[in-house]
């Protein structure tokens, strides 16, 4: 039976085959399993012997099983790689990269033309109250300044009993950063604001860039300066068209808005696309407003802690959105939060 054995495995070409002879001989109806049993009816002195003996035999077959499988699972590897080849010459599967988004990129590009203006970035929160939102800005409550907004409110209020919101512009950092650092300042503060809004040119959340001056001697012209400056670097050209316009806002006195000439050239498929240049009282020309500006009010940089005899400022605020939209040349605000890949290729912001 040994010999048997042993020959069955050592001549097992396939696994199969090995399995076949692991149940032939071990299996519970296997001949060793069999050979196994018939120690319960054997005399003490004749198990005494054969006992060890067919428990070896049990072990050296079990050995014999176990090395032969090795091998043959060796071989069967083997036999796969040899059959497998790789071709490096074939290119590599294409896995797209994503890009920046066109606001953000925007967001940066300002950022990085007012840091060279010597503007510091200052911060506020997107949930805000209704104090730094609007009464620290010379709105008090019942101000119909407030009704504009379309303000989204929470249901509760903090606990000083003041009514939370989320921030309607980026104004109200303004406040926060006076209170903070005090002045002189040099800040510009982008983010996230919200309105309840919504069609081509307006989106309930959109992006602004505040931007605060305060120190002494400070006047319209530093303003109107800063303005331009900015906006030339921002549309890379110097024959760009601005008309400041008087307005007024509740936080700055005088107020000033600004638009900045477009003219629309068609493209093919009924394409449209405005490009900044140009006055808008020509033919073909229009106008966008792309910020609101003016002189610090007094009672705002009291709010913010300052005296007002000692401290002047200028402040603006900017629609980070409609600045791309001109820039880009497109024309639905919307497009931007509808994270269509074939528009953001459309525009070369997707590869
Ligand atoms: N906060 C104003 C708005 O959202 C813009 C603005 C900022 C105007 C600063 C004047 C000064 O429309």
């Amino acid at each position: 039976l040994r010999a048997e054995a042993l020959a069955q495995v050592e001549q097992a070409g396939t696994l199969d085959a090995l399995e076949a002879a692991r149940v032939a001989f071990l299996g519970k109806q296997g001949s060793i399993a069999l050979l196994l049993k018939t120690l319960g009816k054997m005399s003490p002195d004749e198990r005494q012997v054969a006992g060890p003996a067919f428990n070896g035999l049990r072990a050296e077959v079990t050995d014999a099983i176990a090395a032969r499988k090795a091998v043959l699972e060796a071989a069967a590897l083997d036999a796969k790689l040899a059959g497998e080849t790789i071709d490096l010459s074939l290119p590599a599967p294409e896995s797209p990269i994503g890009s920046v988004h066109p606001v953000s990129q925007v967001m940066d590009e300002l950022a990085e033309i007012f840091a060279d203006l010597g503007f510091a970035v200052a911060t506020g929160p997107e949930i805000e109250d209704d104090w730094h939102n609007f009464t620290a800005l010379n709105m008090p409550e019942s101000h119909p300044a407030r009704a504009m907004h379309d303000t989204f409110y929470f249901p509760d209020a903090d606990a000083e009993g003041r009514s939370m919101l989320l921030r309607t512009h980026t104004s109200p950092v303004q406040i926060r950063t006076m209170l903070q650092e005090g002045a002189p300042l040099r800040v510009i503060a982008p983010g996230r604001v919200y309105r309840s809004d919504s069609d081509a040119t307006h989106t309930p959340m959109f992006h602004q860039i505040e931007g605060l001056v305060i120190d002494k001697g400070i006047h319209l012209g530093h303003l109107k300066w800063t303005l331009e400056t900015f906006l030339k670097a921002f549309f890379e050209r110097d024959d760009i068209v601005l008309r400041l316009r008087p307005s007024y806002f509740p936080f700055t006195e005088p107020s000033v808005e600004v638009d900045v000439g477009y003219s629309v050239e068609k493209g093919p498929n009924n394409t449209s696309r405005r490009v900044v240049g140009g006055s808008g009282d020509d033919d073909g020309h229009a106008w966008m407003e792309v910020l609101g500006s003016g002189m610090v009010n007094r009672r705002v940089i009291e709010f913010g802690g300052l005296d007002p005899d000692e401290w002047q400022g200028f402040a603006f605020g900017t629609g980070v959105d409609r600045l791309a939209m001109l820039k880009y040349g497109m024309d639905d605000l919307r497009a931007f939060f509808d994270g269509d890949l074939r528009w953001l290729k459309h525009y070369g912001f997707a590869a």
